[in-house]
């Protein structure tokens, strides 16, 4: 008899143990005369668990974690092969609580199949969403990516279906379709989890993108710290090409479409879009002047469509689905599932999709299940490094778009780093603006000057007696509301979110009066 075993080849996992684990359980079946299968799949992303080892039962998949090579041989003697019971038994995955009640459309597949075998995404519903792409005209699926109200998943939120209707409209003898896979965030992980653990849903959106506006060639754009994601996507891209999925002739349908991977210049501005492209076309990555749009003039000068690993992982569900299914998940104007990231100070920090729509609370203690210290929430920051610091006040305010603009916030990417009642958040302030001065791309003077000027006020005044203070914290208020205003990109018109929400919020951190100046 024949047992299959998954132990996950996902970053988190291996960093946590999980190549010696797969050892030890091949070595192991092998003293025991076992025939199994190690299928090496991407992480479920409940990253408390890891290495999380599944076993296939009549029953379905059983899982066992956190595994460490010295559990292997327990677990043997436990009968594990058939599910048997043992300390580190979960029971089925999917009653776990933290997936169970999940609504997981664009990590549908991560964890579950097996990344380089292009039979197990056929089987579990890939390439579905390209062969309904390829029944419509290029207008059509355009306007069903518009009316699925997907929006940008790298930050901005920008609508998809508009960005590719700009690029689809302008004729050009070569166009290009870019993928941003640099994720610089702080506390952010689903676009690596997707490239690791489902590559081919990536490779299907692009491909579906560069048929709907006419562009043969695409890139994925990708961190130089993501080894695994890099091996991972090329092995599977080599599988698409060899399988007619990619190439000149996709599918038969006469149309063309490459794919290369980049690897990043390893700058956070890299991940701006513009310089990106810069940085693609083999230069410094620093921003450009908007307009002209890259929809219009982007990659090589020529119309380029760029978004983000999530978004394009969203579309094949889109275009399989229909717009209205997809629709039909979220609240307001953000539909459709977010793929969230929980990270920082968490009992169970890791990955969680759902509809817009639920607070922050629930998240952090529901799934999270609060600090892994113990201690109080504090703040919490959404959204990367310029995300403002959300009080423990507004924890249940709703993860959508507006309403997190509501509360001076952004979801970005849905990165969420959670701190207790330890932190200081003078040092956080401090922190963001100092990263802000050390990631400047320096095109621009409010951010290039302002940011190292923003750092040395916090110091001053951290360091000064009261009056010295009210008047360094005046000071450094003006500075923020001139690089909000002044900058030409996000990263020096954001940086000062988090230092004004410190001030707001937190301001007894700022020593002395406990009343902000305003
Ligand atoms: C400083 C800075 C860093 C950014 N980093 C990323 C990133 O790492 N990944 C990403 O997808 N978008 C990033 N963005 C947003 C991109 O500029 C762009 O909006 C996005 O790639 C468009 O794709 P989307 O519409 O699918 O979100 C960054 C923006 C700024 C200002
Ligand atoms: S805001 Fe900063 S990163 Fe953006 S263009 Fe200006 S100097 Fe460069």
């Amino acid at each position: 008899m024949s047992f299959t075993v998954y132990v996950p080849r996902d970053a988190s996992a291996l960093s946590l143990g999980a190549e010696a684990v797969a050892v030890a359980i091949a070595e192991q079946a092998e003293r025991r005369g076992l025939d199994i299968a190690i299928v090496r799949n991407g992480s479920r992303g409940m990253f408390w668990l890891e290495p999380l080892v599944e076993v296939v039962t009549p029953a379905g998949r059983v899982a066992y974690g956190p595994v460490q090579p010295d559990d292997v041989t327990a677990l043997f003697d436990a009968d594990f092969l058939h599910g048997g019971a043992h300390a580190l038994a979960l029971g089925p995955t999917e009653d776990i609580a933290y997936l169970k009640n999940q609504q997981r459309l664009t990590f549908a597949r991560v964890g579950i199949v097996d990344p380089r075998s292009l039979d197990d995404y056929l089987a579990h519903g890939g390439y579905r969403g390209l062969d309904a792409a390829l029944r419509m005209s290029e207008a059509e699926i355009v306007q069903t990516v518009t009316d699925s109200g997907l929006r940008g998943r790298g930050g901005a939120a920008f609508p998809t279906g508009i960005k590719w209707k700009t690029c689809l409209d302008v004729k050009a003898v070569q166009k290009y379709v870019a993928c941003n896979a640099d994720e610089g965030d702080s506390g952010t992980y689903a676009d690596r989890m997707i490239m690791e653990g489902d590559p081919f849903v990536l490779i299907e959106g692009m491909t579906i993108a560069g048929i709907a506006v006419g562009a043969t060639r695409g890139y994925i754009y990708l961190r130089v710290e993501y080894p695994h994601a890099h091996r991972a996507l090329n092995a599977a891209i080599a599988i698409a090409e060899a399988n007619g999925y990619l190439g000149d002739d996709v599918r038969g349908s006469g149309k063309a479409f490459h794919l290369e991977v980049r690897l990043g210049g390893g700058a956070y501005i890299c991940g701006e879009e513009t310089s990106m492209l810069e940085s693609l076309e083999g230069k410094r990555g620093q921003v450009r002047v908007k307009p002209p749009l890259p929809a219009i003039h982007g990659l090589f000068g020529k119309p380029t469509v760029i978004n983000n690993v999530v978004t394009f992982a969203s579309v094949p569900v889109i275009l399989d689905q229909g717009a209205a299914f997809y629709r039909d998940y979220g609240s307001g104007r953000s539909r459709g599932t977010l793929p969230i990231q929980l990270a920082g100070n968490l009992k169970r920090p890791g990955l969680v999709e759902r509809a817009f729509g639920l607070s922050l609370r629930e998240l952090i203690e529901g799934y999270g299940g609060g600090t892994a210290s113990g201690r109080p929430v504090r703040a919490v920051q959404v959204g990367g490094p310029l995300g403002a610091y959300i009080p423990a006040s507004q924890l249940d305010a709703p993860i959508d778009y507006e309403g997190f603009a509501a509360i001076g916030g952004m979801l970005g990417h849905g990165g969420v780093v959670v701190f207790d009642d330890t932190v200081n958040m003078a040092a956080q302030a401090r922190y963001a603006m100092e990263f802000c001065a050390i990631e400047s791309c320096g095109k621009c003077t409010p951010c290039r000057i302002g940011s190292t000027r923003g750092v040395e006020v916090i110091d001053r005044l951290l360091a000064s007696d009261n009056a010295g203070r009210q008047r360094d914290e005046v000071l450094l208020r003006d500075l923020c509301q001139t690089m909000v205003a002044g900058s030409l990109c996000a990263l020096g018109g954001m940086a000062p979110f988090p230092v004004l929400s410190a001030l707001d919020h937190f301001h007894e951190d700022f020593a002395g009066s406990a009343e902000p100046v305003n």
